[in-house]
C-alpha cells in the first residue's frame, strides 16, 4: 500500500464473487482477495469513485475505518469511542448504523448496533453539547459494523443505497430480478455485445438494459445521482468529474440487435417505461409475444431467460412451462446458447435438453441454478443421430 491506498470492500450476490474481482483488477484494484458474498481489494480515492461507478457486479463499495477486539457490549462501545467521528461527519448530517454480527460473543445485530450509536452520540454530545440525527431510510453517512467472533470492523458506505439502485428501474413487474444479479449473469454467459441478444420473458426488462449498458459501456452508475462519499469530508468532486468523463468517454454505440419480448401486456408497459428511463428505447427492440412465437434474430445469439420459479406456481402449470421452455428453444432458437435461471432444479430438467455449462447463483434468497444449452442450427434429430453416432 502507499499512502495513497486504502483497503476496501466490495460486496456482491453470492457467485459472482469472481467476476467482481476481474471487473475490479481490471480498474486497477491491487491485493484483490475473494471471499464469501464480497471481494477485498486496495486502491486510492479514484479507484474509489471508479468503482462505484463503473463495477457492475458490486452492491457497495466499504472503506473499513477501523478494527479492534470485543467481548462485551462495553467493549464494544469504548472501541467505537477511540474514533474521531466528527472527522467522518459533521453535526448536521444523519447518520445510520448497518450492523451484522455472527459468533459466540454478539447475537443480536440490533443491540450491537444501537451500542455503536451510542458511542457515537454520545461522543458528539460530550464534545459539542448536541448531537446527530439518525436517519434509517436516507442517511448521509451510512456505518457498517461487522462483528464476527471478537473480530469487530467498522466500515463508512462509501456507495450509500445499494449499488443495485441503478437509477433506471422506476416500475417492476412480479419478481423482478436483481440489477446487479443481471449484469452478472450476462458476463457469465461471455456474450461478446456483437451478437443478438435476446430475453424472451423480460418482466421489467432489466436483463436486456443491463445487456445493452454492458454492449455500449455504459457504466452501471450512469442514472444514479448520489452516492455515500459524496456526504464525506473529503469529497473531491473534480477528481469525481474526472472519473465520470473518462468512464463517459468509453460509451459508444451498439452493435447487436438487442429483443426483450414477454407475453404479458403489463410487463411490457413496465418494460417501456424503465427502457424509456434508460434512454435505450432506440437500441432494445421490445415485442409483446409469448416465447413460442418469438422469432428471434437469426445467427449464433445468445438467450437469457428468468421464468417465474416453482413457489409461485402449480406443480402441473409448472411442468408445462419448462416443457415449452425446451420445445420453443427446439423450434425456433436454432444456433443459440439459450440460458436460464431458475431455483426449481426439478423445473429446469423438464427442459428436457442436457445443460452444456451451470452456474449456481442466488436470486435473493433463493438458491439457483442458471443453466445454459446449446441450440444446435441443424436438425434437432439429426444432431441427435450424429452424436449416437459417433459414441459408437
Ligand atoms: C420472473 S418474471 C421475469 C422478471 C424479469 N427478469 C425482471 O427483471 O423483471 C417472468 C416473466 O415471464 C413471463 N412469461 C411467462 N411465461 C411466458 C411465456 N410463455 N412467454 C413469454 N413470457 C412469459 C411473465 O409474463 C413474466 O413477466
Amino acid at each position: 500500500m502507499t499512502a495513497d491506498t486504502f483497503p476496501m470492500i466490495a460486496k456482491t450476490v453470492s457467485g459472482l464473487e469472481p467476476l467482481l474481482a476481474e471487473e475490479l483488477r481490471k480498474l486497477g484494484a491491487q491485493n484483490i482477495i475473494e471471499v464469501t458474498r464480497a471481494v477485498s481489494f486496495e486502491g486510492d480515492k479514484a479507484l474509489m469513485y471508479k468503482a462505484n461507478y463503473s463495477v457492475r457486479t458490486a452492491l457497495r463499495i466499504l472503506k473499513p475505518i477501523s478494527q479492534f477486539v470485543a467481548r462485551t457490549e462495553d467493549a464494544l462501545y469504548d472501541g467505537v469511542g477511540k474514533l474521531q467521528w466528527h472527522e467522518y461527519f459533521k453535526m448536521e448530517q444523519t447518520f445510520a448504523i448497518d450492523a451484522v454480527v455472527s459468533g459466540e460473543f454478539f447475537n443480536h445485530s440490533h443491540y450491537a448496533g444501537l451500542r455503536v450509536k451510542d458511542a457515537i452520540v454520545d461522543q458528539f454530545r460530550n464534545r459539542f453539547g448536541a448531537r446527530p440525527s439518525v436517519e434509517i431510510n436516507q442517511p448521509d453517512v451510512r456505518i457498517n459494523v461487522h462483528i464476527y467472533q471478537d473480530q469487530v470492523s467498522i466500515l463508512l458506505d462509501s456507495s450509500g443505497e445499494s449499488l443495485h439502485k441503478r437509477g433506471y428501474r422506476t416500475a417492476v413487474d412480479k419478481a423482478p430480478i436483481n440489477e446487479v444479479l443481471a449484469a452478472g449473469l450476462i458476463l457469465l454467459t461471455g456474450w461478446d455485445g456483437e451478437s443478438p441478444f435476446v430475453d424472451a420473458m423480460c418482466g421489467s426488462a432489466t436483463i436486456p438494459i443491463e445487456a445493452a449498458m454492458l454492449a455500449m459501456r455504459i457504466p452501471p452508475a450512469y442514472f444514479r445521482e448520489r452516492f455515500g462519499f459524496m456526504n464525506w469530508p473529503d469529497f473531491d468532486s473534480t477528481l469525481w468529474e474526472d472519473v465520470k468523463t473518462a468512464a463517459n468517454d468509453q460509451i459508444r454505440e451498439i452493435g447487436a440487435e438487442i429483443i426483450a419480448s414477454d407475453r404479458s401486456g403489463k410487463a411490457i408497459d413496465i418494460a417501456r417505461e424503465n427502457i424509456h428511463n434508460a434512454h435505450l428505447h432506440k437500441d432494445i427492440k421490445l415485442i409483446k409475444k409469448p416465447m413460442e412465437n418469438l422469432e428471434p434474430p437469426e445467427g449464433e445469439g445468445v438467450l437469457v431467460i428468468n421464468p417465474p420459479y416453482g413457489e409461485r406456481l402449480e406443480e402441473e402449470d409448472l411442468v408445462a412451462l419448462y416443457k415449452g421452455i425446451g420445445d420453443s428453444l427446439k423450434q425456433g432458437f436454432k444456433g443459440y446458447k439459450a440460458w436460464v435461471i431458475s431455483s426449481d432444479h426439478r423445473a429446469l430438467k423438464m427442459v428436457g435438453l442436457k445443460p452444456s455449462k451451470k452456474y449456481t447463483v442466488y436470486n435473493g434468497p433463493l438458491e439457483c441454478r442458471f443453466a445454459r444449452f446449446d441450440i444446435f442450427s441443424g436438425s434437432y434429430k439429426a444432431m441427435k443421430t450424429e452424436k449416437n453416432e459417433g459414441k459408437r
